[in-house]
């Protein structure tokens, strides 16, 4: 049986795709192994910062060296990369044998057999612009309890800076039966929560015209939009969903009707991803992103007031062309005002194919990694504060798998998206639950809290060892620009 191993870069897009090409590779008669020993090694690439391009290129020499003492290996560039440079993939780099774009996923064991019966090295990054695929997960009884769900792939924003109109083409929407369908499916089988995706995930509108408008929806408004419909129909569809979160949307697009269904659909969950970028006018303008500081802060504030508690985390990028100390200050100033509890910040990274390209990239390095620090301080004095203002309350917790670095600890998040990591717990198994906790610690980034009496009570004691307790959370808060 052929081997394959595949390695994630990028944003969770790539690692839905990856789950994906894991299906369709398996489904083919291919079995996972490590990266030192399989046949083929799948490189699942991002291009969003030069420093994520760089590591593809660092990767793929060292597999070419690679390759001289396993002369069959197989090596393929999947992702952003792949659709952006495509044939010149292979010209610059030696070693690659498939390059294949995000659309071509399911052409993926074919065009492996193509190659083992000899064919050349192979690019392959068609947009399925006519007829959009979108693949569905494999819904695997006891596999993990949460899940993504992709509701539209690819961008017609058109931010100056960024490159993903280019890797990922043109929007697409999915039909709302196949979305709630596919729903329906991973819940049945055991998932509690669900991510619905996309690059611009609240732009949805339903290709098949099939969701009913809200309750209190004003025909022709253009404020319904229909990303609020589905996020109604689902809770309506598959009621027994424990909680549905999506990413990523954009500011424009936060519209009334989706502050309402955020007010009375109670599956949603109390925290929001909404990147804003820049707290500047002037920059907000240069970037192309089409709203103001102060638009974005009065639809933030409008759906904090609909649900209270709600937290908001965001992206921001420093040392856009042209950023002064004031637009930066105007950047520290936004996220104060706002008070985000959690934030992703990059420094600036030209993009080829970019209408940002044009502007000069005259903030120096130097100064693009004071500010981060700057901007990270900031955020995190504010994650630690109001981690901190949690200690002594009962946090809600939906359990994913037991702590590999905290030992018998069990970690899950609250429906604001706050880590927890849970003692009190032992001989219990917690997987999938969701218990109450008494919140007794903050750390840098997360809780630690103490099963409570009552939850303990109702918990099933743990058999087998644990599936899960490989997973280790991945960090919410804050991430420096990779
Ligand atoms: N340089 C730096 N950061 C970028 N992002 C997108 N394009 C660039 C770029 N050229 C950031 C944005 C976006 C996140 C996914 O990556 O903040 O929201």
């Amino acid at each position: 049986m052929p081997s394959y191993a595949i390695t994630t870069f990028g944003c969770q897009m790539n690692v839905h795709d990856s789950e994906r090409m894991h299906e369709v590779l398996r489904g083919a008669g291919y079995a996972e192994a490590d990266a030192g020993v399989a046949d083929v090694i799948v490189l699942n690439t991002c291009s969003v910062r030069e420093k994520a391009e760089q590591k593809l290129r660092s990767e793929v020499g060292r597999l070419a060296k690679q390759k001289r003492n396993q002369r069959d290996l197989v090596v393929v560039v999947a992702g952003c990369v792949a659709q952006q440079e495509g044939e010149r993939l292979v010209k610059q780099l030696q070693g690659i044998d498939l390059v294949l774009g995000p659309d071509n996923i399911p052409e993926l064991p074919r065009l492996l057999e193509e190659l083992a019966l000899g064919a050349p090295p192979t690019v392959r990054t068609v947009f399925d612009t006519e007829t959009p695929k979108f693949l569905t997960a494999l819904s695997v009884a006891g596999a993990s309890k949460t899940a993504f769900v992709t509701i539209m792939k690819g961008c017609d924003e058109r931010c100056s800076f960024c490159i993903v109109p280019y890797t990922r083409g043109p929007e697409r929407y999915r039909p709302s039966g196949e979305i709630v369908a596919e729903i329906a499916a991973l819940v049945a089988v055991g998932v509690r929560e669900i991510t619905l995706l996309g690059q611009t995930v609240n732009s949805y509108t339903d290709p098949t015209k099939a969701l009913p408008p809200a309750p209190d929806a004003t025909p022709g408004d253009p404020d319904e939009s229909e990303f609020a419909a589905l996020l109604r129909a689902i809770a309506d569809r598959v009621p027994e969903l424990m909680r549905l979160r999506y990413t990523s949307p954009h500011p424009r697009h936060l519209t009334r009707s989706l502050i309402r269904a955020h007010a009375e659909v109670a599956v949603l969950a109390r925290h929001v991803h909404m990147p804003v970028q820049s707290g500047s006018d002037r920059l907000l303008k240069r970037m192309i992103r089409r709203y103001s500081r102060a638009e974005y802060v009065e639809r933030t504030s409008a759906l904090v007031a609909a649900v209270p508690g709600l937290t908001l985390s965001t992206d921001i990028i420093v040392g856009f062309p042209g950023e002064t100390e004031e637009d930066f200050d105007a950047t520290l100033s936004l996220v104060r005002e706002v008070g985000f509890k959690g934030l992703f910040g990059f420094k600036y990274s030209e993009r080829p194919f970019t209408p940002a390209r044009k502007l000069q990239d005259d903030v120096t390095e130097a100064v693009k990694s004071e500010r981060l620090a700057r901007l990270f301080e900031l955020s995190e004095s504010l994650l630690g504060a109001h981690l901190t203002s949690l200690i002594g309350s009962t946090q809600r917790v939906l359990v994913e798998g037991l702590d590999k670095e905290r030992g018998e600890l069990w970690s899950g998040r609250t429906d604001r998206h706050e880590i927890v990591h849970i003692s009190g717990a032992a001989g219990l198994d917690l997987a999938g639950d969701v218990v109450d906790a008494d919140i007794t610690r903050s750390n840098k980034h997360s809780l630690q809290g103490e099963l409570t009496a009552s939850a303990r009570g109702s918990a099933r004691p743990r058999t087998a060892p644990e599936k899960s307790a490989r997973r280790s959370l991945p960090l919410v808060a804050i991430a420096e620009g990779a």
